[in-house]
């Protein structure tokens, strides 16, 4: 009776660190049960876009089809919540960990704790800054610097007989995450060979409409004179739209747009000539994220790194992606 009871306790114990951390079944699907069932615990970085919101629905749904349990957890743009998550899965003792870090830094000791646990790690959509590239198995994702460098590019080619400065402001994600930093150095990479091109204001947004709206109504106060906003991100570059026509203005026109996603909403806005140039980012990983799962699992060798295949959008181009758009 008393092992039934511990029994029940240890379950019920098991239950509640999993709510705890608000994870949610992804289906256990054909893997559940069989010798070789995988078991992922995922910690996203939060909700904060479209581009988020797209790329849990890749995850979950990928899991479902792969026929993987998974083990979701929603950290609220929070390091913190995220460390908490992958503890709680080296714990649970899952056969792999995958997560997407909310910042750059921070995680040597965390990590070093899944590995003395022996639990693969797959960084996905976003890297870590540590050393030891042992502490993870591959990295998944974007060249976020070379989006970076595309949107330089586009705006190079779009002022090339321009005489007079270009001032641009800057709507960076969140601060010290992976994406921020290298679409803010392959942007500056490209327009720095030209002095005419101006950064005179770039703060961040933290990656969402509300932010981006926010910050660019405090640009448009205390700059007369902008002629370009770059958003990293759509959800800011569609708040920074709002801002704009609060102030009398014509975006896409009085004040050219280039963001980074191509989800959905900053497509619209894109053909309706709103925003001017979009690169791509892809939230589809889960599909890949899988496949990597089931080899690391297994013992098989992947790739350190795989880049995800991305695009660029004008605003013609938008008006035919449109209708077929997944996201
Ligand atoms: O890490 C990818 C970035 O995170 C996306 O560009 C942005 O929309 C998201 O919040």
């Amino acid at each position: 009776m008393l092992k039934r009871i511990s029994m029940l306790v240890v379950a019920g114990l098991a239950a509640a660190t999993l709510s705890a951390c608000g994870s949610s079944g992804g289906g256990s699907g054909s893997g559940g049960g069989g010798d070789d069932a995988i078991t992922m615990g995922f910690s996203q970085v939060g909700a904060e876009s479209g581009w988020r919101t797209a790329n849990t629905k890749s995850v979950q749904e990928s899991a479902k089809t792969a026929g993987i349990t998974l083990k979701f957890s929603d950290a609220q743009q929070k390091q913190e919540n995220q460390i908490k998550a992958i503890r709680s899965y080296i714990q649970q003792k899952v056969d792999v960990i995958a997560f997407s870090p909310v910042v750059e830094s921070g995680w040597d000791t965390v990590l070093k704790e899944a590995k003395n646990a022996k639990i693969p790690v797959i960084l996905t959509d976003r890297a870590v800054d540590s050393k030891d590239t042992s502490l993870y198995k591959t990295f998944l994702g974007s060249d976020f610097v070379e989006e970076g460098r595309k949107a330089g590019k586009w705006l190079v080619e779009q002022y090339k007989d321009a005489k007079d400065p270009v001032n641009i402001v800057e709507l960076q994600g969140t601060t010290g995450s992976a994406p921020a930093n290298d679409r803010k150095a392959g942007f500056q990479e490209i327009i720095g060979a030209d002095p005419k091109f101006k950064v005179i204001a770039s703060q961040t947004g933290d990656f969402t409409r509300a932010k981006g709206k926010e910050v660019m109504e405090a640009f448009l106060k205390a700059n007369p004179d902008i002629d370009v906003l770059y958003a990293h991100n759509d959800d800011m570059g569609l708040g920074a739209i709002e801002a704009i026509e609060g102030a009398g203005k014509v975006p896409g026109k009085d004040i050219k747009i280039i963001t980074v996603d191509a989800v959905h909403d900053g497509m619209q806005a894109l053909a309706d000539g709103k925003i001017n140039y979009i690169v791509e980012c892809s939230p589809l990983l889960g599909p890949q994220l899988m496949d990597l799962a089931k080899k690391v699992v297994k013992g098989e060798s992947v790739p350190p790194r795989v880049v995800t295949e991305e695009t660029t959008f004008t605003q013609e181009q938008a008006k035919t992606a449109l209708p077929d758009r997944k996201y």
